[in-house]
């Protein structure tokens, strides 16, 4: 056993059942006020971590953002670097305006916010960049998949999630909001909750489109 109670994992998933849930799930960007329990987000937490990682290091770290003020504080900041940032870029302000507004709605209507993050702390040391850059990588991948098992849990409780980039693109601002620990790179944000709407259905390639099989099926 890796923590998770007896009765949440008598339930056996059947292969249709686990197929059902990468299917159904989508991203909900809106929710409703009722709070996520610890019990549920610990269940959420103790499934990403069964993802596998390179050498099972483990590198993945979430930091959860419950209380409003901060979620609040973070949104304002974030907003703060992205209208600075498209300014820049010399984009029509009322367009800015729009998605700086829509981001904080996102931030602070959510009950969880989770920043996704990795550590290098424990991945291999290399001398070359090239070595450094694959194992850099290696730590994106394994945080990525501990995340996606994390998303996959949440609709599979009955919750909706959301995985936002932003962090990417202004992990400073991150930091200086919330009590990140050092060695934690911010990779995302996962909003979390009960579903105020159904989210969109985004239509995915045709199977040719992204998979090449090497030979003809074998006979059956
Ligand atoms: C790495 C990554 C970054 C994403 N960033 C954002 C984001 O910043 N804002 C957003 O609304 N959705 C974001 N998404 C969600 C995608 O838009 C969404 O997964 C995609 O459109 C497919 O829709 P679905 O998840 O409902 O199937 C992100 C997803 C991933 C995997």
């Amino acid at each position: 056993m890796t923590g998770l109670s007896v009765a949440a994992s008598a339930a056996i998933v059947s292969a249709a059942g686990l197929h059902r849930i990468m299917h159904e799930r989508r991203s909900i960007r809106r929710y409703r006020a009722d709070p996520v329990g610890r019990d549920v987000l610990d269940r959420l937490f103790l499934s990403a971590a069964m993802a596998p990682s390179a050498h099972n290091r483990q590198p993945w770290r979430y930091l959860v953002v419950e209380d409003a003020a901060e979620k609040q504080a973070l949104a304002r900041a974030m907003g703060e670097r992205l209208d600075a940032d498209r300014r820049r870029d010399g984009d029509a302000a009322d367009a800015i305006a729009r998605d700086v507004a829509r981001s904080y709605a996102r931030i602070t209507g959510a009950p969880v916010v989770i920043l996704v993050c990795l550590t290098l702390e424990e991945a291999d040391v290399y001398p070359d960049g090239a070595r450094a850059q694959a194992e850099f990588l290696m730590a994106v991948q394994s945080t990525a998949m501990a995340t996606q098992n994390l998303l996959l849990g949440a609709h599979a409780e009955g919750l909706a999630a959301c995985w936002m980039c932003a962090p990417l693109f202004c992990a400073d601002v991150v930091r200086a909001s919330l009590d990140v620990p050092a060695h934690w790179q911010p990779q995302g944000l996962v909003t979390l909750g009960v579903a105020a709407d159904q989210g969109r259905d985004r239509p995915r390639k045709p199977l040719p489109a992204f998979v090449r099989y090497m030979s003809e099926p074998h006979a059956t």
